[in-house]
């Protein structure tokens, strides 16, 4: 193998830069060179690239967001799309490539591995929402920005003596608000996984203030719906004033943190091992800190799982 490409797509996921280093690092002490294709698969069907050398990955390993843009495209996902990615493929002499993104991408990767171009693929999102590894690049950014937050409005909550909402990101996916939830302290948490008993909700809500609270937060995963819905449903059932956080964007910004640059490094270089030893249709995980990897078709199939333990854990802990 003497050149492969390399591509970040779908949502971005800080960490995305850290794995494209280790992409283009580890493959360039192999002696492959290393192509980046910019704006995902769009860029891909344009011949949008540029070949990146070791220096043209130095100062990004802190960085967030990811050096060669991201994008969704509709296009790719038909026949002729992924036809002329090939082509292009063909024509700049790639002989592999790394796909950095969530589920949407890697469907697109196996596509295009069916058609005979071996892709890898390298969990990148914030939502931790991919079957086959235990975390993905970027939620553990993720997760500190939104327990931050958390902290922040748990302030003001207690100088007002109100009920907090906040509204994290996660697609689908419960992983990000659980989390959040349990490490922030929350007294409520709401995810897709877990159907929700609102008496139940706001029994416990009246029972903090009857003891004494001064604040209540409740973390609300996007996937269940809009936290303003939830707020007016609240103060209509139980009188108790609430107020509404939309993290939103924030949480997708940000310079990783330690375990996502790590993860991120390890993720692309193994990736770049598999090309090498010839494989394609795979994407590579982590699980109980090992590395592991599985079929493209496998992942997308299987649900990712959430962890229902620390959901009742966090019940427990906020009685
Ligand atoms: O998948 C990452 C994510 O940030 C989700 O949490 C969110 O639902 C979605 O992307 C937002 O997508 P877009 O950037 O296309 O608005």
């Amino acid at each position: 193998m003497k050149r492969i490409g390399v591509l970040t797509s779908g949502g971005d996921a800080p960490g995305m830069n850290a794995a494209i280093r280790a992409v283009v690092r580890k493959a360039i002490f192999h002696d492959i060179e290393v192509v980046g294709i910019k704006y995902g698969y769009e860029g891909l069907m344009e011949g949008n690239m540029e070949l990146l050398t070791i220096g043209s990955v130095g100062d990004i390993i802190h960085r967030g967001g990811t050096m060669l843009f991201s994008a969704r495209s509709e296009e790719f996902k038909t026949d002729e799309g992924q036809q002329k990615a090939i082509e292009q493929m063909k024509k700049h002499q790639i002989e592999g490539l790394v796909v950095i993104g969530g589920d949407g991408s890697f469907r697109g990767a196996q596509k295009l591995t069916e058609k005979g171009f071996p892709c890898i693929g390298v969990p990148g999102t914030i939502d931790n929402d991919i079957a086959g590894t235990d975390f993905t690049i970027g939620f553990d950014t993720a997760l500190n920005t939104v327990i931050e937050a958390i902290d922040r409005v748990r302030d003001t909550a207690t100088s007002h003596e109100r009920t907090y909402i906040l509204e994290v990101m996660g697609r689908d996916a419960g992983d990000l608000a659980l989390w959040a939830g349990l490490a922030g302290g929350a007294e409520t948490i709401i995810i897709p996984e877990k159907e929700e008993d609102f008496d139940d909700i706001i029994e416990r809500l009246k029972r903090g203030r009857d003891r004494g609270k001064k604040h209540s937060i409740i973390v609300l995963a996007e996937g269940v719906g809009s936290g303003f819905d939830f707020a007016e449903r609240i103060t209509e059932t139980s009188g108790l004033e609430t107020r509404v956080t939309v993290l939103g964007y924030i949480q997708r910004g940000g310079s990783p943190t330690a375990q996502d640059r790590v993860l991120a490094s390890r993720l692309g270089a193994r990736a770049v091992e598999l090309l090498i030893e010839g494989h394609g249709g795979r994407m590579v995980g982590i699980e109980n800190n090992q590395l592991v990897d599985y079929d493209i078709h496998e992942v997308l199939e299987k649900q990712h799982e959430i962890d229902l333990g620390m959901y009742d854990l966090s019940k427990e802990l906020s009685i």
